[in-house]
């Protein structure tokens, strides 16, 4: 039997192809060490099989990538007049079109910009390995920087209504914590049995840790930064206030906080393309030429031996033929395009969800949070509907600055989506001068985007829940006949571009298994 046969047995019988593959040794995975040491490659020949790849998204394009290395026949189609579907970046002149109709037409100045969807990458993701080997310059992205702050309205205690940096925060809470541990150590209250020379050890390291003083109270220290007059020279010793208290911090929420900021993937350095987002999708579609824009997939058939797809180009219907589609169309939007999946993998299409999620980009012709607030990039975390504010990680010093004045989830961001773009703008204008009040007299130009109303997106990224991960996940990631679904949404990795990039890598190595 050959491989090929196998495997559609196997797929027949409601097993894992994947899983079979990876049992017979066909993926030709590398192994990890070898994975870091070059780039990926296909291992066997494609042998100008056609591949139709709907979606020139990071995930369609990077498919067209390792596929056309391979000596593949790709036939790229997107609907859109451009290429990197959510991997995008707008500047003066482009436009954001919702499906409710409104048109924005980007203002900002020359040299500003804003990426409404992907704005940051973790180090380990293999989205810098892929700008390695596109050559796209990276600048450093500041995610978390101590200096930015923690806003919240109506919460319990003193810190209600007050920008707190999250450098006092994290000095005030390491500073309890620690305390609270010293004491417990050297009051013998903890079930442990310690020896009194760990004992005084462990005293030792905690006191330096939180920066208690030598009967082991936190008392604030400079590690939460001065205040008033800064430190410097002749008379100025410089001067901290004392901590904020225990329970105000809990009541502001800074576990949640911090939580998020400790993430494996939320980095206190991350990394983006200089002059925006978009420079790896640029760097990608310059390697996968013909890509045929403003084709909308009409239908998507299975034929006796692949796969057939109706698209409209030019306002004419037209029609493709290949041995495999790889299907990168966001599940959000695939599920209303008529097909021939079976009856499972049409359930699963439609039984994930898509995260609701909005941004907006706030020109501003003083840089205030550098000038005023020493603030040097990083992010604003707040309650009062905005969810973060975004300073900009590029141009510091300069005259003017794009700020994201609001990027926000769920109910927050149903609330912005359901205001006509320029009434999202002016609410974050409103909402976001009690934490910034320079906003007033320095706003020049803005624009907003609500993910549910992109069209070709219809949502953010796909969220699954444990339920709908255990139900659809497995089904979405085996080919249905010689359609293969690929993306973020076929990742563990849903909301990054790695998502996407490892996808690719998934599908592409599933099809060239089948030699
Ligand atoms: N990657 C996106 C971000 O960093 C979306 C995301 C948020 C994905 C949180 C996972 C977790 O904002």
């Amino acid at each position: 039997m050959k491989r090929r046969d196998f495997l559609v047995r196997v797929a027949a019988a409601g097993g894992s192809t994947y899983a079979a593959m990876k049992a017979l040794d066909l993926l030709g995975e590398p192994s990890p060490a070898a994975a870091q040491s070059g780039p990926f490659r296909l291992p066997r020949a494609g042998g100008g099989k056609r591949v139709i790849i709907l979606g020139a998204g990071i995930a369609g394009m990077t498919a067209a990538y390792e596929l056309n290395k391979a000596g593949y026949k790709c036939f790229l189609l997107e609907a859109r007049s451009r290429s990197g579907g959510r991997c995008w970046t707008v500047r003066t002149g482009d436009q954001i079109e919702e499906t409710t109709g409104t048109v924005q037409t980007a203002q900002f100045a020359q040299g500003e910009y804003f990426n409404p969807g992907p704005a940051r990458i973790p180090q380990h993701h293999v989205t810098i390995d892929y700008c390695r080997e596109l050559g796209v310059p990276l600048q450093v992205f500041a995610n978390l920087n101590y200096e930015q702050y923690y806003y919240n309205e109506g919460v319990p205690g003193a810190l209600a209504g007050k920008k707190v940096r999250a450098r006092e925060a994290k000095a005030d809470m390491r500073g309890y914590i620690a305390e609270l541990l010293a004491k417990a150590v050297s009051r013998d209250a903890l079930e442990q049995p310690l020896s009194e020379n760990d004992k005084a050890r462990l005293v030792e390291f905690l006191r330096t840790y939180g920066g208690l003083n030598a009967d082991l109270f936190y008392t604030g220290s400079a590690r939460r930064g001065y205040i008033a007059e800064r430190q410097g020279a002749g008379d100025r010793p410089g001067k901290f206030e004392s901590p904020y208290s225990l329970s105000a911090l809990i009541n502001l929420g800074f576990a949640g906080y911090e939580s998020f900021e400790q993430g494996y993937d939320q980095q206190m350095m991350m990394f983006q393309p200089i002059g925006g987002m978009d420079q790896i999708a640029r760097a990608l579609d310059k390697k996968v030429p013909g890509i045929r824009y403003g084709a909308e997939v009409n239908e998507i058939r299975k034929t006796t031996s692949g796969v057939r797809v109706v698209y409209t180009q030019n306002g004419g219907q037209q029609e493709i033929k290949g041995d495999y589609c790889i299907c990168t169309i966001p599940l959000s939007v695939l599920r209303k395009i008529p097909a021939d999946f079976s009856p499972e993998m049409q359930t699963a299409i439609a039984g994930v969800d898509y995260a609701v999620t909005g941004k907006s980009a706030l020109q501003f012709n003083r840089r205030f949070w550098e000038e005023d607030e020493n603030i040097m990039g990083g992010i604003t975390s707040t309650n009062i509907g905005l969810g973060t504010i975004w300073y900009p990680s590029y141009g510091y010093l300069s005259k003017r600055g794009v700020v994201v004045g609001y990027y926000n989830f769920g109910a927050q961001a149903e609330e912005f989506g359901a205001l006509a773009p320029e009434a999202r703008v002016q609410r974050a204008l409103e909402i976001g001068s009690r934490i910034h009040p320079q906003y007033n007299s320095h706003f020049e130009t803005g624009m907003s985007l609500h993910w549910p109303n992109i069209p070709y997106n219809l949502g953010g990224w796909a969220t699954y829940t444990t339920q709908t991960r255990q139900q659809y996940y497995a089904r979405l990631n085996q080919p249905d006949g010689n359609i293969y679904l690929c993306g973020e949404h076929l990742s563990y990795l849903t909301g990054w571009m790695a998502g996407a990039f490892e996808s690719a890598r998934v599908v592409t190595q599933q099809i060239n298994a089948l030699g």
